[in-house]
């Protein structure tokens, strides 16, 4: 799919140095905007937790000196305003009906994109018509219609698109992509990725509208966009062919009882998975307390019925360099946490992840480097402090602050968001079929993509 390239002949060692001149300059922010106050102008549609918490208030207080928030929009409009309550400032909000009037009357220079999943595409599109840049959370799409669409108007507009690929900037990636970039594990021939996910974090999936593949396209695209990203940026390679088994065997319809949510349930008694949201203030604020606008429920029953994600899934790629990916997520586990096995040419790098809950205590992760048969190198590390293991940290100051060093090419921008939701939406399509599906009969992508 991708023609061989200079890169491709280059040593390891070389590669990391070159790594940040062969990939596109992000420069949109902070250097042209239309407002007097010379600041860039920032739109966020979807204010829900992550809008919130993540592209609001830490950017609305942190980079106070380069951007302004000048409107809020959500299809939950008590939502935008406890939002902007929240953030502290005067920016106008908008139903999201009323998105094109917001862009025309508000005049962002960025459209930040924190809905429900299956929405990121229709605002991307739009936002990019309209003449805007855009920032999304991922999946940047959950289907290869979408995918395509964002590609070809990125390259009709000549606007921008940058993804928020946050797992790219916890130390774990960080220090895995310097072991591969420093050449001590020569080729990589295989990976190996286990995604466990515990009865709270991995539980919480179930409550949400994530449980639902038309919004979410399933954990495979909601969660292991992350993973899928991180392996393609590992690689500096694309996915050739995918395919996966899968299912729901834990939650949704494994269980004799259900409720439509926790509040109220007559089972709240014997179930496990019983969350008392009433007891969590952020929670009541950004939904319950606005669940009469949209009848959404952010304590979910576990068991509902019409959960059709999958819980378990195992996954293959192949990847045009050669090397072998081997991917699963269990979604049920005592514990939470990954174990990343690379196989190279010299040796195995094992990384184990413990992740402590509560995540205000920093992940520990253990790494261990064999290269011969007599002696493996281990050390130990911890995430850092701040949310993600300071991750959301990074990744602000790498699109906000643009004078950031980006020396392992970890800002990401369309093609790596539809690189890694191709693998999902490949792998959700392979379980449902049983058949290995290609990454190029998936989508025509634009020529400037090629080579
Ligand atoms: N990178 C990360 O670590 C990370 C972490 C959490 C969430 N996310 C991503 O952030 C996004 C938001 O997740 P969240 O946890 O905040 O969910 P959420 O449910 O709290 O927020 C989603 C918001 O979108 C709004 N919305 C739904 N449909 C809409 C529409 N058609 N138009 C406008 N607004 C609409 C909802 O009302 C809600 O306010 C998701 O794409 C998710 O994948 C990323």
């Amino acid at each position: 799919m991708k023609a061989t390239n200079r890169r491709d002949f280059l040593g390891n060692a070389a590669k990391l140095a070159v790594a940040a001149s062969v990939l596109p300059v992000y420069s949109f922010a902070n250097d042209k905007t239309s407002a007097p106050t010379g600041k860039t102008r920032l739109a966020l549609v979807g204010t829900g937790f992550r809008g919130t918490y993540t592209w609001g208030k830490p950017v609305v207080e942190g980079y106070k000196d380069l951007v302004e928030m000048v409107a809020l929009c959500d299809v939950n409009p008590k939502r935008a305003a406890v939002a902007k309550a929240i953030m502290g400032i005067s920016a106008k909000t908008y139903e999201a009906k009323d998105f094109d009037l917001m862009i025309s009357e508000t005049k962002p220079d960025i459209v930040i994109v924190t809905t429900t999943d299956c929405f990121h595409e229709k605002y991307i599109v739009r936002a990019l018509e309209l003449g805007c840049d855009v920032i999304v959370e991922k999946p940047i799409a959950i289907d290869a219609v979408q995918c395509k669409h964002i590609a070809d108007t990125e390259n009709r507009t000549g606007k921008m698109v940058l993804v928020g690929f946050n797992a790219r900037h916890e130390n774990l990636s960080i220090e895995i992509k310097k072991i591969i970039l420093s050449g001590e594990l020569g080729k990589i021939i295989s990976i190996d990725y286990q995604e466990c996910l515990n009865t709270l974090h991995g539980a919480d999936y179930f409550r949400r509208w994530h449980s639902k593949k038309k919004y979410s396209g399933s954990l495979l695209l909601h969660k292991a966009s992350h993973h899928f990203d991180m392996v393609n940026w590992f690689l500096d390679s694309d996915p050739v062919d995918v395919q996966a088994i899968g299912k729901l065997a834990f939650y949704g319809h494994n269980n004799n009882y259900r409720s439509r949510n926790c509040r109220n349930c007559s089972f709240a008694e014997k179930c496990k998975f019983y969350w008392d949201m009433t007891k969590d203030e952020v929670a009541m604020k950004l939904y319950g307390n606005c669940e009469n606008e949209d009848n959404y429920y952010r304590d979910g029953c576990v068991w509902d019925n019409e959960i059709d994600i999958y819980d378990t899934s195992s996954v293959q790629v192949n990847y045009d360099n050669g090397t072998e990916l081997t991917y699963s997520m269990n979604t049920f586990l005592p514990f939470e946490g990954q174990l990343i096995c690379l196989s190279g040419e010299f040796g195995r790098l094992e990384v184990r992840l413990n992740d402590q809950q509560p995540w205000a205590v920093p992940a520990e992760m253990e790494f261990r480097l064999t290269k011969d048969r007599e002696t493996t190198r281990v050390w130990t590390s911890k995430s850092e402090a701040g949310t993600h293991g300071g991750a959301d940290d990074r990744i602000r100051n790498m699109i906000f602050r643009k004078e950031t060093p980006d020396p392992l090419g970890a800002r990401a921008g369309s093609r790596a968001g539809i690189l890694s939701s191709l693998i999902g939406i490949a792998a959700r399509q392979s379980i449902e079929t049983g058949q290995k599906i290609k990454i190029a009969d998936m989508i025509n992508f634009p020529n400037s993509w090629k080579g």
